[in-house]
């Protein structure tokens, strides 16, 4: 059927290498660099700042999720380092499951990691914005006018908020004092003073926009200084993040650790999306594939490296950080500065921390706002996107025209969108390219004239492994948890039914999942990365489901408009 045809592997590197002779990008990335661009996409505004929220709602406990999510992300990585020593070109997940499943799969899948990189950049712009806004002020005694570092939607809403609790006779003073109210106090002044244009208030994250235009500029000037850039912020951040461990390792009280689940496991799967965003990034470099000296044996190598350094580095903070302090306090934007403020010998580090944060967040935004352009290329060298997305810059060898729109793409929903919302968007979109990637790799070993990788992922049968934990999870959930089984099980309203949709969804997919696994002999790392990205995915809320939903409603619309009649691949089979 059309809609699922496919593209063979060698006529996938065939095509790169037709486009390469007539306008090449420049190969200069070796495994080091790789490596540099993992750590510099990974740490970012998720240790730095969305952790803290995670942290105080799951408790000491938190560290499980990191453990949890490294293991998930560390099996997705191996799919991801199977494909790119396979298939080394430029589209990433988008071109693997061009391979694995047809064109159909690899728009959605082009269509899904624009909300990873693009709308997952917004997310990082945003709290950049935030860390750069206090370090002036802490730094210069400037502080940034409020209606230029927030968006217009949040300032509005926080302005009718507060201006009821003034109507209802609450002071301003008290509201600013009550922990769980002074956050809206920077909306109402930023809407309240904002200058009127054209009747409408002009309120706008300033900074957000501005870190945008220099990474788009410093994207388009060249991969070399993109390299040379990236290298240099993520050897601060790695430093930093070391001296935090060790400076902060003294200062740990074990007794902050009990009780270690305070709000349940409810509490902790809180802090999922939040946790799972930290280590968002490693896929990113499978996308600089064509800029790679020896792309089949160190994208692999690159990838493995730095998931696995991030991890030990992530399980290190979080015992920290949640040793230092009680966990009741750790529901801020700036969690790690947060905590050595508090130790009087220790605080000129939380100086050194904010700075790193900026650096370590632009180094985040550098990486996304390479991997969204090379995607768009290749969907463009196939025809699904239109020819101006593969056009290379003559002198500076860069995608110029996909650079500059993902550049404008990143700025619009700054003006508008809220960061918590897009957060969650950001991570079910990858969550999804993650679980496709992995059932890309299980469906190719399927069939026995597949091409081989040079890396191959360890294989373990997960024939009798798979079925044994489906049995066992449902065994211990109906008699160590039998309400869990009773509140899925009983139908109370239509509204209560929508919000339990995502977990029927994995149940019904584990279900699946282990019979093929009994059937097909499937290899075990991909298969629990396939589950855990699921499960993380079952766990972000019927509401992000609904959005992502959405999203690919209108991903579809635009194939089918476009993609499908200009595809080369339908063009070549006519
Ligand atoms: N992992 C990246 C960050 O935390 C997206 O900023």
């Amino acid at each position: 059927m059309s809609l699922f045809r496919k593209k063979s592997i060698s006529t996938i590197l065939k095509n790169a290498e037709t486009e390469n002779q007539h306008e090449s990008l420049a190969k200069h990335l070796g495994v080091k660099d790789l490596t540099a661009f993992g750590i510099a996409a990974i740490i970012g505004a998720g240790i730095f700042s969305t952790i803290g929220k995670a942290s105080a709602d799951g408790g000491p406990g938190v560290i499980m999720l990191f453990i949890f999510t490294a293991l998930a992300c560390s099996f997705a990585a191996f799919a991801y380092a199977e494909f790119a020593s396979l298939i080394p070109v430029s589209g990433s997940a988008y071109t693997y499951s061009y391979v694995a499943f047809g064109e159909l799969f690899a728009w959605i899948i082009g269509w899904a990691l624009i909300m990873e990189y693009a709308i997952g950049n917004v997310t990082v712009a945003i709290s950049w914005s935030d860390y750069f806004s206090s370090l002036i002020k802490n730094t210069t005694n400037y502080t940034v006018n409020e209606w230029l570092c927030l968006d217009y939607f949040t300032a509005k809403k926080n302005y009718e908020l507060v201006s009821s609790m003034l109507v209802a006779g609450v002071p301003l003073d008290e509201i600013q004092k009550n922990g769980q109210t002074s956050g809206l106090i920077e909306g109402f002044v930023a809407y309240g003073q904002a200058p009127k244009l054209f009747g409408l208030r002009l309120i706008f994250d300033l900074p957000a926009l501005l870190i945008n235009v220099i990474i788009t500029m410093l994207v388009y000037r060249g991969i070399k200084e993109s390299r040379n850039a990236s290298n240099i912020m993520v050897l601060i951040k790695i430093i930093v993040v070391l001296i935090v461990i060790f400076f902060g390792a003294f200062f740990i009280d074990t007794k902050n650790w009990n009780p270690f689940l305070p709000n349940g496991i409810g509490g902790l799967l809180k802090g999922i999306s939040a946790v799972f965003f930290a280590y968002i990034g490693f896929d990113a470099i499978s996308t600089t594939a064509e800029e790679c000296k020896n792309p089949q044996r160190d994208l692999p190598r690159g990838i493995l490296f730095s998931i696995l350094i991030c991890t030990v580095l992530y399980v290190a903070i979080a015992l920290v950080i949640t040793g230092m302090v009680s966990y009741t306090e750790l529901n801020v934007g700036d969690p790690l500065a947060y905590v050595f403020e508090k130790i009087q010998s220790l605080k000129w580090l939380s100086g050194i921390i904010a700075v790193s944060a900026v650096v370590a967040m632009a180094s985040v935004m550098l990486v996304f706002q390479l991997g969204q352009p090379r995607i768009w290329m290749s969907m463009s060298r196939d025809g699904l996107l239109p020819k101006a997305f593969a056009k290379i810059h003559p002198k500076y060898k860069t995608p110029s025209f996909s650079t500059i729109f993902t550049g404008v793409l990143v700025a619009l929903p700054i003006f508008f969108v809220d960061i918590n919302m897009v957060t969650d968007i950001c991570s079910a979109g990858t969550l999804f390219a993650f679980c496709l990637v992995c059932a890309g790799v299980l469906k190719l070993r399927m069939d026995p004239t597949a091409p081989k990788s040079k890396f191959k992922t360890p294989y373990v049968n997960s024939k009798f492994i798979i079925p044994t934990l489906f049995l066992l999870t449902c065994f211990l959930l109906y008699f160590f948890n039998k309400s869990w089984f009773d509140y899925y099980l009983k139908f109370e309203s239509f509204n209560a039914f929508v919000t339990k949709i995502p977990m029927y969804f994995f149940f019904l997919g584990f279900a699946v999942i282990s019979v093929m696994s009994f059937k097909f002999n499937f290899s075990l790392i991909p298969t629990l990365g396939l589950l855990s990205c699921f499960y993380m995915l079952s766990q972000l809320g019927y509401k992000n489901w609904l959005y992502f939903t959405a999203w690919l409603i209108i991903g579809l619309i635009i194939y089918f408009a476009y993609g499908h009649k200009h595809s080369k691949l339908a063009q070549s089979n006519k």
